[in-house]
């Protein structure tokens, strides 16, 4: 039975075993092309938030043929691959270029950036988390802090799970949606490994006071993570186009010791890949694990993960090369602009509030109505917003596809729409609710994988990957 989580079961059955005969790889080819045309239709209008960064398909189909001559390459086997150690270390170094590696060694000619390619956003995280609790422990703290804003991503919460790191959360103001460096600063003890700022977070967009940050972290000597994944390929881009509300964050500042950037997100890249950046190779050891002694030989990775294609890296050099800075600059500046006048447009409703001083990707809330509403009614239309909660917030992240003409004159009317909606619906119950990438779900589906918190969640999860209802 097809749902909305497994909506091509009608069509084409479900395997629940190996196949009997093999499908001809036209057939495979046309079936794939023909749900990834469709799919893509989701965002091609430009009504989707976050996702799809660049959206562009001449640019994808460019990292797609890089991809395709390093696909069956894994980037563990360096003997065979020496092409994989020049292209990481040159994505390594164009992303330190971005985000002012030099500033470190001139403050300091014993020191030189260096970095760590992972999976994506998360696996940066996770090693950054892995490398501040060994960096701490080899310091003599056998019990780690870290320090965090409530608006860090989830990711730090799980590499302290993981790692077993203690978690101190401050809670970020809900006007400016930034933490408060004197609440950092008091919450700072002996056990303190590392404080984390986000550039920019990924409900607000906004930008954490990261200068202030770099002052606590020099004056006690603890790590200062900036969380740049989603901001830290967009960003310095709006810093060079002369936006005023995008502050320095990144390796200028004394104090800030590792920054993670995606390039899967604002690099344009093929998902799959994340740059965490170290201030020096003397942290970036602390992640590394060797195994000297194992019957299979003796096995060494610099990070998390074993063996990775070398697909998505030759994808995400392609990508980085072909754009170069203009590319990449011209990227930003027509997301930024998107991102402005469609911010303008919420700030026409009297009804909506953004959420603090955000740039590229921005919230807005209601007082007046559960923003709810425009999101069930915008959904009519094709929108796709990402639901925030503590408060409810309806969040849009600007990409590639906003740029388009007659996209933002398509938001403005239809977000008077929406708001025209909400104002007849107070009082009512919305259907939609803020579950990350939930957005596609049935309010039914949504409400059920919502019910119960954890367990609803859980369930969310067996449903997304235990195969459709018999
Ligand atoms: C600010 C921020 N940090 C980290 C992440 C995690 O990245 P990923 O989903 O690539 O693991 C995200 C993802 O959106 C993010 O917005």
């Amino acid at each position: 039975m097809a749902n909305s989580i497994f909506p091509y079961t009608d069509r084409f059955g479900v395997l629940e075993g190996l196949p009997a005969e093999p499908m001809a790889d036209a057939d495979i080819l046309a079936l794939l092309a023909d749900l990834a045309s469709k799919e893509d239709q989701r965002w091609e209008g430009g009504k989707c938030s976050g996702t799809t960064y660049g959206g562009d398909h001449e640019h994808y189909a460019v990292v797609a043929e890089a991809y395709s001559h390093f696909l069956h390459v894994n980037t563990l086997q360096r003997d065979l691959c020496p092409s994989m150690s020049h292209m990481e270390y040159e994505i390594i170094t164009m992303t330190s270029d971005l985000l002012h590696g030099e500033a470190v060694t001139q403050l300091d000619p014993n020191q030189k950036v260096c970095g760590v390619i992972g999976a994506g956003g998360t696996e940066s995280i996770l090693n950054a988390v892995l490398g501040y609790r060994n960096w701490a422990q080899s310091r003599g703290i056998e019990h780690p802090q870290m320090i965090l804003p409530d608006t860090a991503h989830p990711a730090f919460l799980k590499g302290a799970h993981l790692f077993g790191l203690e978690l101190v959360v401050v809670p970020t103001d809900p006007v400016s949606t930034l933490v408060d460096p004197q609440a950092v600063r008091a919450a700072i003890t002996p056990r303190t490994a590392v404080i984390v700022g986000s550039a920019g977070n990924y409900a607000y967009g906004t930008i954490d006071p990261i200068e202030a940050l770099s002052a606590i972290a020099v004056e006690t000597g603890v790590g200062l993570h900036v969380d740049g994944c989603l901001g830290g390929w967009i960003l310095p881009w709006g810093q060079r186009l002369g936006y005023t509300n995008i502050p320095v964050f990144d390796f200028r500042l004394p104090g800030v010791t590792s920054i993670s950037a995606d390039t899967h997100k604002y690099g344009y890249g093929p998902k799959g890949v994340s740059v965490l950046l170290w201030r020096d190779a003397s942290y970036r050891r602390h992640h590394y694990f060797v195994e000297p002694d194992w019957n299979g030989g003796i096995y060494a990775s610099a990070a998390l993960l074993g063996s990775r294609s070398g697909g998505v890296i030759a994808g995400t050099w392609a990508g980085m090369r072909r754009l170069g800075t203009p590319g990449y600059l011209r990227k930003a500046k027509a997301i930024f602009e998107a991102a402005f006048a469609m911010q303008e447009h919420v700030r026409s409703h009297p009804e909506l509030t953004i959420m603090g001083d955000p740039s590229f990707c921005f919230a807005f809330r209601s007082d007046e109505f559960d923003v709810y509403h425009v999101n069930d009614r915008m959904k009519t239309n094709g929108w796709r917003f990402n639901g925030l909660q503590h408060p409810s917030a309806l969040h849009f992240c600007v990409t590639g596809p906003q740029t388009q003409p007659g996209l933002v004159d398509a938001w403005a009317a239809e977000l008077q729409d929406g708001v025209a909606y909400a104002r007849e619906h107070i009082g009512e119950q919305p259907r939609s609710g803020s579950m990350y990438g939930g957005a596609g779900l049935s309010p039914a589906e949504l409400a059920s994988a919502r019910s119960e918190s954890i367990r609803g969640i859980g369930m969310f999860i067996d449903l997304i990957t235990d195969g459709p209802p018999s």
